[in-house]
């Protein structure tokens, strides 16, 4: 395996009874690379990155990391090892600060699950992580504020620094902007971009806004019924006529012209 391939699929399925939600997937990923990756609802994109970060177990499969056998460990193995993920779905704590969400996902990278219970019982290195991190990310000014309270489009860029506080390689980005002002979608994108230049990142990101998608995008793959429709340059897949027919509809006129 070559020393920059980070990931590589071969033959990932899962099935919910009768649906294929993902069907012999298969994918290799560059190190630092940014891939899309996009296809209509339903098409398994959220499925797929169940089964990539562990929190579902696939019908058939064999994912490798870092050329590591990873199939069937547990999602916080996985983790452990250098893949986190974001949900469509937010996923804070809205109970808690901003910088006390970060807080608790640096506590359980560093394997200091049981001080969870009690941060108020200040752990300096902890907070001074949190704290460079919400700083690095511009997200400062939200530091002490609760969760719950801040606008849609902070909680989800909060989200993304709740993944990069485990440290991840690989970072699995579900429809970041969904939902978004545009302002917020360009501060994702900008955030996205900036960290992808630091070269310690590799990211999947699933992506409805086409504009997004060919923002970023080294490359792009297209679900459509859980298999790989098209897996392809940018160029390649805004030119291809099945990815065109599978988005009659509403984002069709995106995809012919991105700008
Ligand atoms: N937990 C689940 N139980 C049963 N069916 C599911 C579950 N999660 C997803 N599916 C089905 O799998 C297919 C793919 O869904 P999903 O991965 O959420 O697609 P996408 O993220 O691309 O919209 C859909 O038909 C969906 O209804
Ligand atoms: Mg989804």
């Amino acid at each position: 395996m070559s020393k920059d391939l980070i990931l590589q699929v071969q033959n990932l399925s899962k099935r919910f009874g009768g649906v294929a939600a993902v069907s012999g997937v298969n994918l290799d990923v560059q190190a630092r690379e940014t891939l899309a990756i996009i296809g209509p609802n339903g098409a398994g994109k959220t499925t797929f990155y169940n089964l990539l970060s562990g929190r579902m177990a696939p019908t058939t499969w064999q994912i490798h990391f870092e050329g590591r056998d990873i199939t069937g460990l547990p999602a916080h193995t996985i983790s452990r090892l250098g893949i986190s993920r974001s949900f469509q779905i937010n996923n804070i704590f809205t109970e808690m600060t901003v910088r006390e969400n970060v807080e608790v996902a640096v506590t359980a990278r560093r394997g200091e699950g049981r001080r969870w219970a009690n941060l108020a019982s200040a752990n300096v290195p902890v907070q001074q992580e949190a704290d460079a991190l919400l700083s690095r990310l511009s997200l400062s000014h939200l530091s002490g504020r609760r969760a719950g309270v801040i606008s849609y489009g902070d909680k989800r860029l909060v989200e993304i620094a709740v993944v990069l506080a485990t440290r991840p390689e690989l970072v699995l980005l579900d429809e970041p902007t969904a939902g978004m002002t545009p302002d917020e979608t360009g501060q994702v994108v900008d955030l996205v971009k900036t960290l992808s230049q630091t070269g310690d990142y590799t990211f999947l990101i699933t992506e409805h806004d086409m504009r997004v998608v060919f923002d970023l995008a080294d490359r792009i793959l297209v679900m459509h019924h859980g298999q790989t429709l098209v897996l392809d340059s940018p160029e390649a897949v805004r030119a291809h006529p099945e990815v065109r027919r599978a988005y009659l509809g509403d984002t069709d006129a995106e995809l012919r012209d991105p700008s």
